[in-house]
C-alpha cells in the first residue's frame, strides 16, 4: 500500500480548504500542505448554510456536490504541485464542511458536506468521509477527533503538553508525558468565531488582522462577566460545541443589556472572553506547567495570544512553528491519519475524549474504481 494519505478539512471559519499530505511509513509526518481559497460563490453558499433558512435541502444538496467537486479538483492540483499522482496515495480522508453539529439533541447528530462520490470520481482515489457520525451513534460527541493524531505527531514528549487549536472553535488535547494517564481533550468554546463575527458585522472585514482592532479598545468587565456566565464553561468534558451557539446572534443577545458599549470595546471584550475561556479550561483540566502549543489561525492574532499568555501564569505558550509544526495543517493531517485508521480498520475515536461507549472504526468509504 502507498505510504501517503491525504487529509482535508474546511473548518467552521470557512476561510479555505486545508489539504495535507501525510507520510505514515514510520511515525506519521505532514510532508506537504496547502490552503486553497474557495470561489466566492461556493463560500457564500457554505456560509448561508450555517444558519437556518429557506430551501435548505436543495441548497444543501447542491453545496454538497459542489464542495465535493471543489475538493476533488483541489486535491488533483495539490498532487500536481507535489509531483505525485493518484497511484501514490493510499486514500483521502475528507472531513468536509460542518453545517450542523448537535451532539446534545436526541439522538445527537453532526452533518458534514462535501460529496465523497465526487471526490473519488474526480481523483480516482479511495475517499473516506463522514468521520463523526459513528462516534455520535455510540453516544459520543463526535468531536474532537484530532487528539489521536496530536498524540502520534507529538510523541514521545518529555513534558506534559497541551495542544491548543484556535479555529472558529477552540479545542485542546492534553498529552501527559507519563502515559499511565489517558490523554484527553475537548472544545473549550469560541476560538475566532465571535471575533470574526463582530469585525465582519461592524467593519465588513473577514477577520481582525493581528488583533489590532481588539487591542485598540478597552475590555468591558460587565459584558465580560455576562458572557462568562454560560453553563458551557462550567460543564466538564466530554463536550463539544459549534457556531450554532457561538455566533453573531450570541453577541447581540448579550449586548441587549449593554447598548452603550463602543464597537472596538466589544471586540476587546470578545478577545478577552475567548482568552479567558481557553485559559480557564487549561488551568482547570490541564496539568500544571504543561507547555501550550498553539495551532490554528488564532495563533496569528497577537492580541489574543498576549491575552492568553497573560492568563496562563504557570504555562509557557508557544506557536507550533517553534517546534517545526505548520499550524495551518494539523487538522487536515488528522483526517489523513483517520483515513489510515479506517483503511487498517482500527478505531479512530478516543472514548476518553468524545465520551463514546467504546472505540469505533470511523468513516464511510467511496471506492476509487468500479471494483472494491
Ligand atoms: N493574521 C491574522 N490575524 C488575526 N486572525 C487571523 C489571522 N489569520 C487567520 N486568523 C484567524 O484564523 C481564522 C482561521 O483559522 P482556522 O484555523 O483556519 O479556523 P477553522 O478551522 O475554523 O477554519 C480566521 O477566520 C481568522 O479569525
Ligand atoms: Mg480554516
Amino acid at each position: 500500500m502507498p505510504r501517503f494519505f491525504i487529509g482535508c478539512i474546511s473548518g467552521t471559519s470557512i476561510d479555505g480548504l486545508d489539504v495535507a499530505l501525510v507520510d505514515v511509513e514510520a511515525k506519521p509526518a505532514i510532508t506537504a500542505s496547502k490552503t486553497v481559497l474557495f470561489p466566492e460563490l461556493l463560500e457564500d453558499e457554505l456560509r448561508h448554510l450555517l444558519q437556518p433558512g429557506p430551501n435548505e435541502i436543495f441548497r444543501l444538496g447542491l453545496a454538497h456536490a459542489r464542495l465535493g467537486e471543489f475538493i476533488g479538483a483541489s486535491i488533483l492540483s495539490f498532487l500536481n504541485d507535489n509531483g505525485l499522482d493518484a497511484g501514490d496515495i493510499a486514500a483521502i480522508g475528507s472531513h468536509g464542511q460542518t453545517v450542523r453539529h448537535h451532539p446534545d439533541s436526541d439522538p445527537g447528530f453532526s452533518v458534514q458536506i462535501g460529496s465523497g462520490s465526487h471526490i473519488a470520481e474526480i481523483t480516482g482515489i479511495d475517499t473516506i468521509t463522514d468521520f463523526r457520525s459513528r462516534d455520535l451513534a455510540s453516544g459520543g460527541e463526535g468531536a474532537p477527533l484530532v487528539p489521536s493524531f496530536h498524540r502520534m505527531l507529538f510523541h514521545p514528549y518529555e513534558h506534559d503538553q497541551i495542544i491548543l487549536n484556535i479555529g472558529g472553535i477552540a479545542n485542546i488535547t492534553i498529552l501527559y508525558s507519563h502515559e499511565q494517564q489517558p490523554f484527553f481533550g475537548f472544545d473549550t468554546g469560541p476560538g475566532n468565531a465571535l471575533l470574526d463575527a463582530w469585525v465582519h458585522d461592524s467593519r465588513q472585514l473577514r477577520y481582525d488582522s493581528d488583533g489590532d482592532w481588539s487591542a485598540s479598545g478597552q475590555v468591558s468587565n460587565k459584558l465580560l462577566e455576562a458572557l462568562l456566565d454560560d453553563s458551557y464553561f462550567s460543564l466538564g468534558p466530554p463536550k463539544s460545541t459549534g457556531k450554532e451557539k457561538f455566533n453573531l446572534n450570541y453577541i447581540e443577545q448579550h449586548l441587549r443589556d449593554f447598548p452603550k458599549i463602543e464597537s472596538s470595546d466589544i471586540q476587546s471584550t470578545l478577545c478577552e472572553f475567548t482568552a479567558v475561556t481557553v485559559a480557564n479550561a487549561i488551568e482547570r483540566w490541564g496539568p500544571e506547567s504543561a507547555r501550550v502549543v498553539v495551532c490554528g489561525g488564532g495563533r496569528l492574532n497577537s492580541d489574543l495570544m498576549q491575552r492568553l499568555d497573560a492568563h496562563l501564569n504557570h504555562h509557557s505558550v508557544i506557536r507550533s512553528e517553534e517546534i517545526n509544526v505548520n499550524g495551518d495543517s494539523l487538522e487536515a493531517g488528522a483526517f489523513a491519519w483517520l483515513a489510515r485508521c479506517f483503511t487498517d480498520r482500527v478505531p479512530g475515536n478516543v472514548p476518553s475524549v468524545t465520551g463514546a461507549k467504546g472505540e469505533r472504526i470511523l468513516g464511510c468509504l467511496y471506492p476509487s474504481g468500479t471494483k472494491v
